[in-house]
């Protein structure tokens, strides 16, 4: 056996690789009026840590579940670790990174989730996964579909944004556009896979999701020179990315490889802050989430108490900030750095800037820091409207040059 699944909740082991989403016992505890319980932890088997740690270098395909057979069919990674000279100089922190997720192939960081789902439908013999999505999660699931041969089935609010469903339009899913939120879009297709079968990739529902995000602790490791950074800021929805941040130290500290977890700071707007409060006040209700970031705009946390708990247990915390903050962001990362972010991705730079000083007591200045870019800002141009305009062009004279003030 090369791993096994653990109850996150009442820590419960079971002794299998069959298909398993939650568990049985803890899962009846759910009515949707708090987060959900029973999210299963995939626990790898010890020869398998024992033969990372072996390695000279390890990729994620040693901590998977389910490892590649044919890498290439499918890259993720190594995105781009930057060193954003300006903005390190502008926060004070001459250690920043910024981990550029938005390269991945789909244009965010759930490909990563989406290509381990896709191995284990692969493993299991299954040819179709159903999702539900605020709209990154259903274009990786479909990109990745395309290329793999699998039919994608695709649950998303109407109001995504048009350019997320128009991805997975064209890769070939079947979209089904949802007039209900992201969470109502969540239920329906829980019941659609129930129903007419096929491998449920909703995050963090299916614990292979936090196993794909894991790959991204691995690939900074050995780009970091084989260390963990001091802090990562990660934008947090339903915290299955911090939980997947985590799970990835976690696997390296079990392997023997790492020491320490870096503090993961959970990164969310005001207006979608449920977990938050769980970490701050250990309140797991769910609340009314309006942000115009719309990745991360999540009532009802689907792994929220997982995250929760990673978070407390990395020694880190939580930054909120206000819309405002999240759209200015996106202009600091476009005009200081060359990063182009959507406002989920650019809420986690926003939090930067707002904690920077707490960040600095609590690590010194020369804290090696990254933050996660999840998301392309080319998914959601419409987030630049009132911010930015194109000018009005000008007549095509060598006199109208005269008119320029730059
Ligand atoms: C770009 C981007 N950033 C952050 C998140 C938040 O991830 P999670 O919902 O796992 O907390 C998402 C989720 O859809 C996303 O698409």
């Amino acid at each position: 056996m090369r791993f096994h699944y653990r109850c996150s909740d009442c820590g419960r082991e079971f002794m299998t690789e069959s298909l398993m989403y939650q568990c049985p016992e803890c899962s009846k505890e759910n009515d949707g009026s708090h987060f959900p319980k029973g999210n299963l932890i995939v626990e790898l088997e010890e020869d398998v840590l024992r033969k990372a740690k072996e390695k000279e270098h390890v990729t994620p395909d040693d901590f998977y579940p389910y490892p590649s057979e044919d890498k290439e069919a499918y890259p993720i990674g190594i995105t781009p670790l930057m060193k954003p000279r300006r903005l390190q100089k502008r926060t004070g922190l001459e250690h920043l990174s910024l981990k550029l997720d938005s390269q991945l192939i789909s244009g965010s960081f759930k490909d990563r989730a989406s290509y381990e789902v896709a191995l284990q439908a692969k493993a299991l013999g299954e040819n179709k996964i159903v999702l539900a999505s605020t709209g990154n999660a259903g274009a990786a699931a479909s990109a990745v579909g395309a290329a793999m041969g699998l039919e994608v089935i695709l649950f998303v609010p109407a109001s995504a944004p048009i350019n997320k469903l128009m991805q997975s339009v064209l890769y070939g899913a079947h979209v089904v556009p949802v007039k209900g939120s992201y969470d109502d879009a969540f239920a329906l297709s829980i019941e659609y896979s129930k129903m007419h079968g096929g491998i449920n990739r909703n995050t963090a529902y299916n614990p292979m999701t936090i196993e794909g995000k894991k790959s991204i602790s691995i690939e900074l490791f050995e780009q970091m020179g084989r260390k963990a950074p001091d802090a990562i800021y990660v934008p947090v929805g339903d915290g299955c990315i911090i939980a997947g941040v985590a799970k990835g130290w976690m696997d390296l500290k079990k392997a023997g490889l790492v020491s320490k977890l870096p503090k993961l700071i959970a990164c969310q707007s005001e207006k979608s802050d449920a977990i938050s409060r769980a970490i701050e006040n250990d309140d797991y209700r769910a609340v009314s989430a309006t942000t115009r970031a719309d990745s991360i705009s999540v009532d009802l946390p689907a792994n929220g108490r997982m995250a929760a708990s990673y978070v407390k247990e990395s020694g880190g915390w939580a930054v909120k900030v206000s819309d405002e903050e999240i759209l200015d962001s996106q202009l600091t990362l476009t005009r200081y750095a060359g990063v182009l972010a959507e406002p989920a991705a650019a809420c986690a730079y926003a939090a930067l800037e707002k904690d920077k000083e707490h960040l600095k007591a609590e690590l010194g200045q020369d804290a090696e820091v990254v933050v996660l870019i999840t998301g392309s800002g080319f998914k959601d141009m419409k987030a630049f409207d009132g911010r930015a305009t194109i000018p009005e062009a000008i007549e095509n004279s060598v006199e109208a040059l005269k008119n320029l003030s730059f």
